[in-house]
């Protein structure tokens, strides 16, 4: 069973997909982090940000990443670290859409989610996810909410205060423009996915979204 959620920046898709994987003993892919764990590698390999479009796959491979089942998650490991909170600093999250445009980063990493695919059932949470990664899936979900309450979320997920009006107009403006490289590009952009039913979160509780995707889940299995 492969159940896909995709969605913009901050709309809660990880947290969701996350909840969704536990209650139903499957796996979660977070894609996102495989995206970041690439982006980190590359800064931490010391890689200027202007030799990222001449990588190839082979380069991609060198740098001793791994993606491995364990348990209910993917673990992510550079050589014998495993990543965590290093993928969420506002530098990688800064440079994480250059690298997810790029055409061999995309080649390399589809082969990566589409192996974890087939190592048992999976909810699956990205952009692409329901587009191009996994396009059989038996559930698509496509999550959105609007971009302030998304910027809310995301600087309570990150600080656990909440925030003023002044951050939430910054944060906005960054999840922004993130939005519209996704959108924009041309290899696998953002967008809802054929078959994908569109939950929009802006007035949900968190409850209620799990619930919406659960119950449609039990609709499919019987
Ligand atoms: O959690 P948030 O929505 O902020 O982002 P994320 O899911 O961690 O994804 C980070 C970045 O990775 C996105 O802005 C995209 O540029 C890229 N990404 C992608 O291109 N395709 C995916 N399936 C997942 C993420």
């Amino acid at each position: 069973m492969i159940i896909t959620v995709d969605g913009p920046a901050g709309s809660g898709k990880t947290t969701t997909a996350r909840e969704v994987a536990g209650r139903l003993g499957y796996r979660h892919l977070d894609s996102g982090a495989l995206y970041r764990a690439l982006t980190y590698a590359l800064r931490d390999a010391g890689i200027p940000a202007s030799d990222w479009a001449k990588l190839t796959p082979d380069d991609f491979s060198g740098l001793g990443f791994r993606a491995t089942p364990s348990g209910g998650v993917v673990a992510l490991y550079l050589g014998d670290t495993l990543l965590g909170d290093e993928l969420r600093t506002p530098e990688v999250t800064r440079d994480v859409p250059a690298v997810a445009k790029l055409r061999a980063v995309r080649t390399w990493l589809l082969d990566i989610q589409r192996d974890l695919g087939s190592q048992g059932s999976l909810v699956a949470d990205g952009r692409d996810m329901g587009s191009v990664v996994f396009p059989d899936a038996d559930l698509k979900v496509f999550l959105v909410a609007g971009l302030e309450e998304r910027a809310r979320r995301r600087l309570l997920q990150d600080t656990g205060v909440d925030p003023s009006e002044a951050e939430v107009v910054g944060e906005a403006a960054r999840i922004r423009a993130r939005d519209a490289t996704d959108s924009g590009r041309e290899l696998s952009p953002l967008l809802r996915p054929e078959g994908a039913f569109e939950i929009d979160t802006t007035e949900l509780d968190f409850e209620d979204q799990v619930q919406a995707i659960l119950k449609r889940v039990i609709n499919l299995t019987g």
